[in-house]
């Protein structure tokens, strides 16, 4: 058989198999999308095996942002919505990309559908996003890296945004994948601090629970795989993640895995291995830093952010941390 040479100057016909893992392609995967590799699809088994659940944990992961998209769209009245690290689109039928779920938060006219900017640093996300939201004047997807929260004020990001009104901000899934060198509780703070008044924070994070808890070599053995193949995705201490929340007034039930925040019901299942190493949260940025320890106040509310149809809140005084903050009941 005669050897097929590849024109000159191309050394190696590329394949899937050349192609190492990705964080989005891999997020991708998990939540049962078709744009990943080989390479993608054997980490996830690796990941599997060191902690078992992978898919229920992306999925808890995705259900407990619709939850949130849903209450702040729809129960609060959020206009706009900033996904950071928003990877790739979820396929379109399974209708859970935040775009899809705000828009038809309940009791939204259509006339008035919020704004939703996505960002990603990743080319092919915004590449698909783009494809995605090509008929959507109310959506848009762009390049940019979280990492310098005066995003915020670029041109490019700040057009769609009113920055007089409150924004939802995702961080879901992708601060764990921020080096401690460049200071992720730091970035976070510097969101809070460039975001208007009565915005909110919406978090998921890869939970170590420490040494002296069973799952701890879960979350050892799975970062060491994270670490090895897409060299970031570090498991941090409940303390940690908390301390992203600081200054921000968290909404009840605080800092909890994602299937216990506002569930339909009690669970019916403990929650795999992997679904128990998240934690997830919602902060929100009060007006003044009084009202951090104030409570919750639905007529200043209202008047503070006439942009907003501010309904019903339910807010934890305190910090994340503090597991038995009272909590606040809508007068
Ligand atoms: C695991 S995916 C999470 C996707 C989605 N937010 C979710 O929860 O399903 C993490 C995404 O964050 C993106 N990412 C990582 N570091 C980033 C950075 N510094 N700036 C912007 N995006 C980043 C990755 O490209 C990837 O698409």
């Amino acid at each position: 058989m005669t050897e097929v040479v590849p024109p000159l100057g191309l050394q190696k016909i590329m394949g899937v198999a050349a192609i190492s893992p990705s964080i989005s392609r891999v997020g991708n995967r998990v939540l049962g999308g078709k744009d990943n590799y080989l390479a993608d699809q054997d980490l996830v088994i690796e990941l599997e095996k060191s902690a078992p659940g992978q898919y229920a944990a992306a999925w808890a992961s995705r259900e407990f942002q619709q939850r949130v998209l849903r209450y702040l769209a729809g129960t609060v009245g959020v206009r706009q919505f900033l996904d950071l690290g928003a990877g790739l689109p979820v396929p379109e039928a399974r209708r859970v990309n935040t775009h899809q779920i705000v828009n038809f938060a309940r009791g939204i006219p259509e006339a008035d559908r919020p704004i939703v900017v996505y960002v990603d640093n990743d080319p092919i996300c915004v590449a698909h996003g783009r494809a995605l939201l090509a008929t959507n004047e109310q959506s848009h997807y762009l390049l940019g890296d979280l990492t310098d929260p005066n995003l915020l004020h670029d041109p490019a990001v700040s057009t769609y945004l009113d920055l007089e009104c409150p924004v939802g901000v995702l961080l879901c899934g992708v601060m764990h994948h921020v080096d401690e060198n460049l200071d992720p509780a730091g970035i976070v703070h510097g969101w809070i601090e460039v975001l208007p008044p009565g915005s909110f924070l919406v978090l998921t994070h890869l939970f170590d629970p420490g040494p002296n808890n069973c799952l701890h070599e879960y979350a050892v053995s799975c970062q060491a795989r994270y670490l090895e193949a897409l060299g970031s995705g570090w498991f941090r201490t409940r303390e940690q993640i908390a301390g992203f929340f600081d200054s921000l007034r968290m909404v009840t039930p605080g800092l909890v895995r994602p299937g216990d925040w506002w569930p339909g019901g009690p669970s019916l299942r403990p929650g795999s291995v992997a679904e128990r190493l998240l934690l997830a949260g919602v902060g929100w940025k009060p007006r003044d830093p009084a009202d951090v320890t104030r409570g919750p106040n639905r007529l200043a509310y209202n008047l503070a952010h006439p942009c907003c149809c501010a309904g019903s809140h339910r807010l934890l005084t305190g910090k994340a941390s503090s597991r038995s903050a009272r909590i606040d009941r809508p007068a």
